[in-house]
């Protein structure tokens, strides 16, 4: 079986070695020469855990290509899994699919299963199908959903290890096919029409945004009333029909998903005339929980003008060189606008951030050196190297040493007498 895989991001990729790692024919074709180039010569073009260690085993038994009459000439099966990054309105742009259907159609001459694993509005398999017959002979290509789970910074293993497998297919002949490629796995496969796998898709990321900005609200009450949103967070979560995961307090949900996703939902109910009111709702908090730090800095200073200001972590979570929608970068815009003096330090996105960001802010090559004479420290990010900073070293490094913790990294606890002012998410400030 000749798996075509279409669109080296971080799906594409991940489920392409993962794939290959089980045995499976991959071909891996993108429109990026340079990222194509890379993967020829075993290089990962993106930072993911494990990522370079699986291409250096299994990059020399897969084919990477921009051509598309090797990619798409001999597939079986061709699975879709380009961009579709939303438009000003927050509907999704599916341009990306539909080119590469296009060349699907004119290369694959035999006919093929296409398996739409991009995250795409409901009825748009039914759309592709549709798009196929009109250029094809009917029936010819099958098209199936099967969308896609996996987070940055744990995308291998979530791959090689799902919760579950959707496969979304109009007759059991297909979803039959669909099952086959992941021969190998132990998976529940939930088997459904390609509808209701799309929805599913959309569900569960905007279920878990609702959560994130759900306690996010619970932290900012919290820290009105009196309570320590950790506590109330654990206490929650030991119930078994909420659970523990999603409700970290911190400063909003970033990354090329969540914020997308809850969009294009929001999107698609209000064109079928409905107002999804939780998502709404999610999306409005996420949008000032994003810039909360800044107002909790403004409680200590009037204005920002000459302050020096030290930036803990960029990328939208660690594990990630991502800055896509990362709170981080509006936080800095607006204490930029102020004049504020920033000095910022990622261990895994410094650079890019400096390149795309080069007047912003001071990019450090370490926590030391970001922490060297700041009279304010903001945490955005929870990288490992943050967590394990001990407040002797703010006490020691910063000017005057104020911390605002974006992401909790510490018990409010270990700061008490140690010469630092710490305030946090949905816990009280201590000294
Ligand atoms: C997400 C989904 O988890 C994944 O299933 C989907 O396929 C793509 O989108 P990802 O964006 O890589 O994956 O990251 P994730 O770990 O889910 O975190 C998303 C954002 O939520 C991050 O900004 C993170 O910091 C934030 N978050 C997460 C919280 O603020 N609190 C939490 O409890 C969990």
């Amino acid at each position: 079986m000749n798996i075509t895989i279409a669109g080296a991001g971080y799906v594409g990729l991940i489920t392409a070695v993962c794939l290959s790692r089980k045995g499976q024919n991959i071909t891996l074709t993108d429109i990026d020469e340079n990222k194509i180039t890379m993967l020829q010569k075993q290089e990962a073009p993106i930072f993911e855990n494990g990522l370079s260690e699986m291409l250096h085993e299994y990059g020399g038994k897969m084919i990477f290509t921009t051509v598309p009459e090797q990619a798409y000439g001999r597939a079986d099966i061709v699975m879709l899994a380009v961009p579709t990054p939303d438009r000003r309105d927050g509907s999704a742009n599916l341009k990306y699919l539909y080119e590469a259907c296009g060349q699907v159609a004119s290369h694959c001459a035999k006919g093929c299963l296409v398996v739409v694993k991009s995250t795409v509005p409901v009825g748009t398999c039914d759309k592709i199908e549709h798009f196929f017959n009109d250029r094809t002979l009917s029936g010819l290509f099958r098209v199936a959903s099967n969308p896609e789970f996996l987070a940055q910074g744990t995308a291998i293993q979530d791959t090689l290890h799902p919760a579950r497998i959707i496969i979304g297919a109009e007759n059991e002949a297909v979803a039959q096919e669909v099952q086959e490629i992941y021969n190998g796995f132990n998976s529940d496969f939930v088997v459904t029409d390609r509808r209701s796998a799309e929805m599913i898709k959309y569900a569960s990321n905007d279920f878990l945004a609702m959560k994130i900005s759900y306690i996010n609200e619970i932290a900012n009450l919290c820290e009105i009333v009196g309570a320590d949103v950790e506590t109330v967070s654990l206490g929650m979560g030991l119930d078994p029909r909420i659970g523990q995961q999603y409700l970290r307090p911190g400063t909003g949900y970033g990354g090329s998903c969540f914020p997308k996703d809850t969009k294009a939902l929001h999107w698609l109910a209000r064109f079928h005339d409905y107002e999804l009111k939780t998502i709404k709702a999610t999306i409005e908090v996420n949008e000032t929980q994003k810039i909360r730090l800044f107002k909790k800095a403004k409680k200590y200073y009037k204005s920002f003008k000459g302050v020096t200001i030290a930036v803990l972590g960029l990328a939208f979570k660690p594990g990630t060189d991502d800055l896509r929608e990362a709170p981080s970068i509006e936080v800095i815009q607006l204490l930029a606008e102020e004049g504020a003096v920033i000095r910022a330090w990622d261990p895994a996105t410094g650079n890019r951030f400096a390149k795309q960001y080069p007047d912003l802010a001071i990019t450090c090559q370490s926590l030391d050196e970001a922490l060297c004479g700041a009279e304010l420290c903001l945490i955005m990010t929870e990288w490992d190297e943050v967590r394990s900073c001990k407040p002797e070293k703010f006490a020691d490094l910063m000017k005057a040493p104020l911390v605002i913790d974006g992401r909790n990294c510490y018990t409010p606890h270990s700061f008490v007498n140690s010469g630092v002012l710490y305030d946090s998410i949905g816990r009280k400030a201590v000294k």
